[in-house]
């Protein structure tokens, strides 16, 4: 499970010269909580955002800064350090640090252990908008992955210089959430995903249509998570205002018809069909080719015939990929659930209720999910960190049906 993937995991945190520094002090207890043990290393420029000390008394253990300190190196060494990690995660990594990392540097502490190092890397970058967006960093950034270092983030929202954008460090439950889908033994390397995400629009005439309020969040969280556990993703989108994440192939479409096409176009070399998508369930019968007018009609009937279902055309159809599928209900949650868990032949639902400011285009929502020998409950959460929490779980289902 999630929770457990941490567990035990011997944890280099690099801390390096930003505001966000701050956040490593709840980063390394909430890493510490999901029991990892976690040694400290800061930049020379971090210890001017936090002290040295809070990280040490939080961490359980000396700091380590100085790359030429006889008496750190006597404790444990860069070599050792190198050595002893599971994994290196820098949070917050500044543009600098980054810079340094991409062209091989190795003049301080932290530089000289990642390149001495054969653990994994994890980076979460926090900066400034305009520096994040710059043609180097973003380089670097390409450099970092092809050597795979997995980023993570960076957020986008208020910055601390008073900008607004993409930059901003990614909350200390959301890096511990995607550290530990990193780890998560057996994650989907050479698996392809796809995922429905949004609405669909089913159109009355040329300028009106039939939607829902599916905003797409939660579809292309389950997205970012998945191409975090290292699955190629294949992202089937209706109409929303969304940024691609990296890492993910995105198709988008209107109708819950192109939306079935699009995805039987892809299940054949699929692993995992993810249908997060809200699609309509009915459409209007016919389309009409005009606008249709206001002073001609007293009444407008309307004459709705049900869409394809997606989910069950792929359980009903040659491959067999496993399949997760969601339900949006207003009440008996679970009695609703469990039944399209059935009858739509799915190994797993992931139950929401929805209605009033809940599920739909909110940020944050709770799930519980079912499978047949089993369920889980998720509290309420935000739903990036949702999406990596479920896919650990789905992970975890998938391993056990392959392996049955
Ligand atoms: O997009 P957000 O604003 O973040 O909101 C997230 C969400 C509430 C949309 C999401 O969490 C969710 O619940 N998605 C499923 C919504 C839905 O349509 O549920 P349903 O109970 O009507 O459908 C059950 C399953 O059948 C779903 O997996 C759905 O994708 C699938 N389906 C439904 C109709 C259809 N014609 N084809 C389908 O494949």
């Amino acid at each position: 499970m999630n929770e457990n993937s941490l567990q035990d995991k011997k944890v280099v945190l690099g801390v390096t010269g930003s505001i966000a520094a701050y956040k490593a002090a709840d980063l390394v207890r909430r890493l510490r909580e999901k029991g990892a043990d976690v040694r400290v290393v800061m930049t020379k420029a971090a210890c001017e955002f936090i002290t040295p000390l809070t990280l040490q008394t939080l961490s359980g253990h000396p700091v380590a800064i100085e790359l030429l300190d006889a008496d750190q190196e006597a404790a444990m060494g860069h070599i050792k350090l190198a050595r002893w990690a599971d994994w290196i995660l820098i949070a917050p990594a500044t543009a600098d640090t980054i810079a340094r990392l991409a062209s091989g540097r190795a003049d301080d502490l932290l530089t000289a252990l990642c390149s001495a190092s054969e653990s994994p890397l994890a980076i979460a970058p926090a900066m400034n908008n305009k520096m994040w967006q710059n043609e180097s960093t973003q380089n670097n950034i390409r450099q970092l992955r092809s050597q795979s270092a997995q980023i993570l983030g960076p957020a986008s929202g208020d910055q601390a210089c008073g900008e607004q954008g993409e930059g901003r460090l990614l909350e200390p439950n959301d890096i511990v959430s995607a550290l530990a889908l990193l780890v998560v033994p057996a994650r989907l390397q050479g698996k392809h995903v796809v995922i429905t995400a949004g609405p669909t629009y089913e159109p009355i005439d040329p300028v009106r249509f039939i939607g829902n309020r599916s905003s797409g969040k939660m579809g292309f969280a389950m997205a970012v998570a998945a191409a975090e556990a290292g699955a190629g993703v294949t992202l089937i989108s209706g109409p929303v205002h969304l940024s691609t994440p990296t890492n993910v192939n995105r198709v988008d479409v209107e109708t819950a018809q192109q939306m079935h096409d699009e995805v039987i176009k892809h299940i054949d070399n699929c692993d995992l069909f993810i249908a997060c998508a809200a699609v309509a369930d009915f459409r209007p019968q016919q389309l009409e080719l005009n606008k249709i007018k206001k002073m001609e009609k007293d009444q407008l009937p309307l004459i709705l015939t049900p869409t394809l279902d997606i989910v069950s055309a792929v359980t009903g159809g040659d491959k067999q990929p496993f399949v997760v599928g969601f339900a949006a209900e207003t009440t008996s949650v679970e009695t609703y659930a469990k039944d399209k868990l059935k009858r739509k032949k799915l190994d797993m639902i992931a139950a929401n209720q929805v209605g009033e400011g809940r599920g739909f285009a909110v940020d944050e929502n709770e799930l519980q999910v079912f499978w047949a020998e089993g369920s889980k409950m998720f509290p309420m959460a935000p739903k990036n960190q949702l999406a990596r929490d479920l896919m650990t779980l789905i992970i975890e289902r998938y391993n056990a049906k392959d392996t049955t």
